[in-house]
């Protein structure tokens, strides 16, 4: 007798863990959650209190198509990769670089833009070349491939790093830094923002962003590529793209 009900609580609990795990499963579904570093114009930027750009309007697109509701953290840019891997945000949508060392802690889905490491000098400066940037103060945001790339290819003494590349690029204006290496396109949004900056017609790296996604939820990643393939196939990223890009 005794047997017979320990087997039936067994039972019971068991149909109630699926039942709370379906219930769990439900709720995140209903919820996308997207990090991102909102300081990086045209992809995402704050109009207000609002975050908006290329990336969050990617991402509204993506949820729409998932039948879910989007909601956008923003946070500094090297807590964006923890935060996924560890599961407080289910996506992150940042200019983000597929790089290898990334995607030993997360997932990448397919590359929806190309980037383009830039460098940002002042127009009088006597830099003409990536071949002059030796020897030279380069200013960086925090965890960026700019940074990466510039110190390992310069050493630490030449890089100084700033929370966001609006700040890189005040320290250029105020001489604190020879110049900035920053994606291209902010880098055109900050040179079009103050005065007496350009950028060198060379180009330091060329890149992919992807969506970053953690390792554990290979299901999303699915799901995202699907939904990103449809919205590259009916002309949405396009357009998006061309909302906050203005074609010369
Ligand atoms: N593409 C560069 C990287 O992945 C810079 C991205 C910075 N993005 C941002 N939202 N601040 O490292």
């Amino acid at each position: 007798m005794m047997k017979m009900k320990k087997a039936l609580a067994l039972v019971l609990a068991s149909v109630m863990l699926v039942l709370t795990l379906a219930a769990c499963g439900g709720e995140t579904a209903e919820k996308l959650v997207m990090g991102t570093n909102a300081a990086f114009p045209p992809y995402e930027f704050k109009e207000g209190e609002t975050i908006v750009g290329i990336d969050a309007d990617i991402a509204a697109a993506l949820a729409e198509k998932l039948g879910v509701e989007l909601e956008i953290k923003d946070m500094a840019f090297e807590s964006l990769i923890p935060a996924v891997a560890g599961g407080s945000v289910d996506i992150v949508l940042a200019g983000m670089t597929v790089t290898d060392e990334r995607k030993e802690s997360v997932n990448f889905s397919d590359s929806y833009a190309t980037g383009i490491q830039s460098v940002i000098i002042a127009e009088d400066s006597a830099i003409a070349s990536i071949d002059d940037l030796a020897g030279k103060i380069i200013g960086v945001q925090t965890g960026t491939t700019g940074d990466i790339y510039c110190s390992d290819d310069y050493g630490e003494e030449a890089i100084k790093r700033y929370d966001n590349g609006a700040l890189a690029v005040q320290a250029l204006i105020n001489g604190q830094v020879d110049c900035v290496v920053i994606d291209n396109q902010p880098a055109l949004a900050f040179v079009e923002a103050n005065e007496g900056l350009k950028i060198l017609d060379t180009e330091y790296a060329i890149e992919d962003y992807a969506i970053a996604i953690g390792k554990d939820d290979p299901e999303l990643l699915e799901k995202i590529n699907v939904a990103l393939a449809e919205l590259k196939a009916d002309g949405k990223i396009d357009e998006i793209v061309s909302k906050y890009i203005k074609a010369e």
